[in-house]
């Protein structure tokens, strides 16, 4: 794919981001934030180990169309060999790979991906130089941490992944014990004064304003935005609330793009969080199906699904299997639904938006 992600962080203007989300940060609501001055989008964090050992995996975790560009598909990796075979499996449908060094789930940990790769700088610089012998620039190879307790440690790592050969990286500035404090601005501003590689800030916008803030208070290069897109995917072009163009995009996207009922009306939930009085909201909370939240819609804001004139179907992905870098892969059959991954990333009976496990 064409574009230069690094280029782009080069640039002298604000770069806007859409924050990797488990869940939500899939194709039909990249599409309706790129249609909203979103310049750059992750894929919601995608286990590389079984994106490469499971055609059912990566047909669940990955989709793309034409429009999705540019694009950076994140990873939760463990082995240099996952990682770069995942990368190398996905790179003619994106623009860069990144390695999830940010979830601070138990399980995650447990695991030894996340924020557990914090303490483990020379095993990421591992990973993202498999990465990157295998694929050349402009492809971008990319780490999003957190900030660790103690701020010498945190450029010290920062340091040892810009030598590793990361094309950027992005910050979420704060601690993994940290839930929905503000950012540390202070070690934030210290990481992108002790590293030439661009700095995307992450956390804690809500506004374009805020982000703009930041983009000037911090000098990083992308401010990327997670909870503030989920409850108004317009915010990066100056809406303060989720306008009705934005429902009727989503409709209409969700309409042309195969989308399960629960996706469709979450993102509906955090869309109109703000718009809907108490009541009508848990009316609406509640609804059990596509048709009658489509009612409720069409009731209370007079829109409903119409065909989308360009074509935004998902792509059919071939996928090449890098055998030549480990003889054992093998193409699995799968049975069971184990790629849902992470099912406590969010509690459906709560419905709430303030959801921050990364
Ligand atoms: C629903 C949800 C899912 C998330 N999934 C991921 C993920 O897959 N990978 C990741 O690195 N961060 C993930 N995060 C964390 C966000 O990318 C972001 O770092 C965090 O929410 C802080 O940004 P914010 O203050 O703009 O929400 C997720 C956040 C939310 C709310």
């Amino acid at each position: 794919m064409a574009v230069d992600i690094v280029e782009m962080l080069k640039e002298s203007r604000m770069t806007k981001i859409c924050a990797p989300m488990v869940r939500y940060s899939k194709l039909p609501f990249r599409d309706l934030v790129r249609r909203y001055a979103c310049d750059i989008c992750f894929t919601p964090m995608i286990l590389a180990d079984s994106f490469v050992q499971s055609s059912k995996a990566r047909d669940n975790e990955f989709s793309t169309n034409k429009k999705d560009e540019p694009l950076v598909v994140q990873f939760a990796a463990k082995t240099p060999g996952d990682f770069a075979n995942a990368a190398e499996m996905v790179a003619p449908y994106c623009n860069g790979v990144d390695l999830n060094c940010g979830c601070p789930q138990r399980w995650a940990i447990k695991e030894g991906y996340g924020v557990d790769l914090l303490s483990k700088p020379q095993l990421v610089k591992e990973l993202v130089q498999t990465v990157r012998n295998r694929i050349p620039a402009p492809f971008t190879v990319s780490v999003k941490i957190r900030l660790l307790k103690d701020l010498p440690k945190t450029i010290d790592l920062c340091r040892t992944l810009e030598k590793s050969g990361v094309s950027f990286l992005t910050v979420h500035a704060r601690t993994a014990l940290m839930r929905n404090q503000p950012i540390d601005l202070f070690s934030l501003k210290a990481i992108r004064e002790s590293i030439q590689i661009p700095v995307i800030a992450n956390g804690g916008v809500n506004s374009l304003q805020q982000a703009k803030d930041l983009y000037e208070s911090s000098k990083c290069q992308g401010i990327m935005v997670a909870n503030g897109l989920l409850t108004n995917p317009a915010l990066f072009s100056g809406a303060t609330v989720t306008p009705l163009t934005c429902i009727q995009d989503w409709l209409n996207i969700t309409s042309t793009i195969p989308t399960n009922f629960l996706t469709m009306h979450h993102h509906l939930v955090f869309m109109l969080e703000k718009s809907l009085p108490k009541i009508q909201r848990q009316i609406f909370n509640n609804l059990q199906t596509r048709e009658s939240s489509l009612e409720f819609i069409h009731s209370h804001y007079g829109v409903t699904p119409q065909a989308v004139p360009e074509s935004i179907e998902p792509i059919a992905c071939s996928y090449q299997l890098p055998l030549r870098h480990n003889s054992k892969l093998i193409e699995q059959s799968d049975s069971g639904d184990e790629w849902e991954i992470i099912p406590s990333f969010f509690d459906e009976e709560k419905l709430t938006c303030n959801i921050d496990p990364n």
